[in-house]
């Protein structure tokens, strides 16, 4: 690959794409940055100068750019460098960048990657995407309109991805007679501003894009500025693979490798620090040790391998490591633990679901998290601290998390590979969200799993029978409650343990403090779903009558059980029917708009897509459904 290119989207295209690129320069370090400002800052511009200035455009590119700035008739001016790089065709129609592009170029000393994020708000997800592997942003300034709403929210995004170069470029200095008071006070301004957040230092330049000045060569029009060209900074500023390369060792594990009985190598990228044949290494969780034999790679044995470096490892000793491990040098591991606070930027449509089931990916380890009501979201534009419930598209939280294993991690400010990890749907497996882990939370580390002598097995072996969870489902007043009444009284005269957690019932003790909101139905379920897995512990056959209208929860509770003892049962009966009978006059209220939150009416009811067992209630009386019932249960030991 050579030239000036641009990459749109696509994960495994830019994975490839900078394979290319990288095979070609190799010899060079490279610097991956990010800018950030709106078309009218001249960020297009900036970036087409760039890639113009370092010879990356082709003639024929020129041609076509030349004729293009005469088509769209920019006054005067030569050519139109926004438009080498506008490459959306939606873009250069609304004058807005709508997605994150990806742009290669090389100067002498170094290669670089470019993203170019949007800058409106609506495309927070956007940019925290493109800051995500930057070493570096440039925050584009307007230098008739100084610092704007916007530019303390980009600083904000890029510091909390934890971006530790900032480049404040006050670009258009041409339009304010290259004043240095102008420079001075934005500098001033902006640095009060800084401040306030937590940003120690940034690098602050005169330059112009459409012009040239101060991008590759020191500008006679600013001979008061003794600082970097912007292209100098760029070649010189440290890069993030430098600086992880001097923390300690990790090496999250990717897979296994074990083609035959004398080869087991453990592979994946090294995320901070260098290893050496020799070096004494700890497996975490378990904190087992041993020592590194061989560090193998496709290109033979390597003495050493460092930070960026996709290598296996052998050890001395056959202790256990898999998939979502992390080796890490002995005597300075990471921490692994199951309660942390975390900052989140929300990246989907659908808002936060407070206490439902996501996916957690962080590296190469996934496991179960819910997310607790956020402690504060924050203002974007003002950096103020607003009370939320819950965290919209694009929205800025703090939140504590909790996952159903433990987590090797270090906190984002120290590693951001260890740190950073992504929210998934677990239904959708759409991506929600990213996340900073900010700390562990002390308590989890101090309660430790009783051991008990009783295991589950005895006690259900005591009753001679399977625990079971019989799950009933279905709308307010669609005979769950009956119907499990009745499979209980048969069950009962079967000799078996049984008991029935009824959702009024227990909405009227255990759940008292909740309500009929999306987040305390979830909470609801959560609670139900840990009772009645304690009660199968202790050998019985539970049943629960609950509307549990979200999918998302009921497959929580049956991932919460053994395989087979989750027994989901939809009670399923037309809205118009049990809205007929409204034995407790609810729909009624619904209706009249006196009762909010009503599922069926203004609150959502999710059927079941395939339940063990279903039951129409308008097609078979109480009595015929618990016989359907029991005689799908047989044979039940
Ligand atoms: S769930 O959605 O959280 O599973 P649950 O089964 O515990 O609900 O409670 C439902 C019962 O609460 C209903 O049968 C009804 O008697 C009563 N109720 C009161 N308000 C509502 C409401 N807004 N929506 C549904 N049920 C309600």
């Amino acid at each position: 690959m050579s030239g000036q290119d641009v990459i749109y989207k696509t994960d495994s295209l830019i994975a490839e794409d900078i394979d290319a690129y990288l095979d070609t320069h190799q010899h060079k370090s490279m610097l991956r940055f990010i800018t950030c400002g709106s078309v009218d800052d001249g960020k297009s511009t900036l970036i087409g100068r760039l890639l113009y200035d370092s010879k990356m455009i082709f003639e024929d590119q020129l041609d076509a750019l030349q004729s293009d700035s005469k088509k769209v008739g920019t006054q005067g001016q030569e050519i139109d460098f926004a438009l080498l790089v506008d490459g959306l065709a939606a873009e250069r129609e609304q004058g807005i960048t709508i997605d994150v592009a990806y742009r290669f170029f090389n100067t002498e000393k170094r290669k670089f990657i470019v993203a170019d994020c949007p800058g409106h708000e609506q495309y927070t997800r956007n940019m925290v995407t493109g800051a995500s592997t930057a070493d570096l942003a440039v925050i584009l300034i307007d230098a008739r309109k100084g610092v704007l709403v916007q530019t303390r929210r980009h600083s904000y995004l890029c510091h909390l991805i934890g971006i530790r170069n900032l480049v404040l470029a006050v670009n258009k200095m041409d339009l304010v007679d290259y004043s240095q008071q102008v420079f001075d006070d934005i500098v001033a301004d902006y640095t009060e501003f800084a401040r306030s957040i937590g940003i120690e230092t940034f690098t602050a330049m005169p330059i112009s894009g459409f012009k040239g000045d101060n991008i590759t060569a020191a500008s006679d029009n600013t001979p008061w500025y003794k600082g970097p060209t912007l292209v100098e900074h760029l070649e010189t500023v440290e890069v993030l693979s430098s600086v992880d390369a001097a923390k300690p060792f990790r090496l999250p594990v990717q897979w296994v490798n074990r083609p035959n009985l004398d080869f087991r190598g453990f592979s994946g990228l090294i995320a901070t620090g260098s290893v050496k044949p020799g070096d004494e290494v700890r497996v975490l969780p378990s904190g087992k040790t041993s020592t590194v034999t061989r560090i193998v790679t496709l290109d033979g044995d390597l003495d050493k391998a460092t930070a960026g470096q996709s290598v296996t490892v052998c050890f001395a000793d056959e202790i256990d490591c898999s998939r979502g491990n992390v080796i890490a040098v002995a005597d300075n591991p990471p921490q692994a633990a199951d309660q942390f606070e975390a900052t989140l930027v929300w990246l989907n449509d659908e808002a936060m679901h407070v206490g439902r089931a996501y996916w957690l990916k962080l590296g190469t380890q996934t496991v179960s998290v819910t997310v607790q009501q956020p402690k504060y979201a924050v203002n974007v534009n003002t950096m103020e601290h607003v009370a939320v419930k819950t965290l919209d598209l694009n929205a800025i939280g703090v939140a504590e998390i909790i996952t159903d294993k433990d987590l090797v991690f270090e906190p984002y400010a120290e590693n951001r590979s260890l740190g950073g990890f992504i929210l998934i749907d677990k239904l959708t497996n759409a991506t929600v969200a990213a996340g900073m882990i900010n700390f562990s939370l002390r308590r989890a580390q101090n309660v430790h799993w009783q051991p008990t002598d009783l295991t589950r097995k005895d006690h259900a072996s005591l009753k001679n029978q399977t625990p079971k969870v019989l799950w009933f489902t279905g709308l307010s007043g669609a005979g769950k409650s009956t119907i499990a009444n009745a499979v209980e009284t048969r069950l009962n005269l079967m000799n078996r343990h049984t008991f029935l957690l009824d959702g009024d019932n227990v909405r009227h003790g255990l759940n008292k403090d909740l309500g009929f909101t999306e987040a305390d139905r979830i909470e609801n379920i959560r609670r139900v779903g840990e009772v009645a897995k304690l009660m199968t512990d202790a050998g019985l056959i539970v049943l629960t009558a609950f509307i549990s209208p979200f999918r998302a929860e009921r497959d929580m509770v049956r991932a919460m059980l053994p395989e087979g003892e989750f027994v989901e049962i939809f009670v399923d009966t037309p809205l118009a029917v049990a809205e007929s009978r409204d034995v407790k006059g609810l729909y009624k209220k619904a209706r009249a708009g006196e009762l909010k939150n009503f599922t069926g009416i203004d609150s959502p009811y999710e059927e079941p897509k395939s339940p063990e067992i279903r039951v129409n209630t308008s097609e078979m009386s109480v009595e015929e459904a618990a016989e359907h019932i029991i005689r799908q249960l047989m044979p039940l030991k």
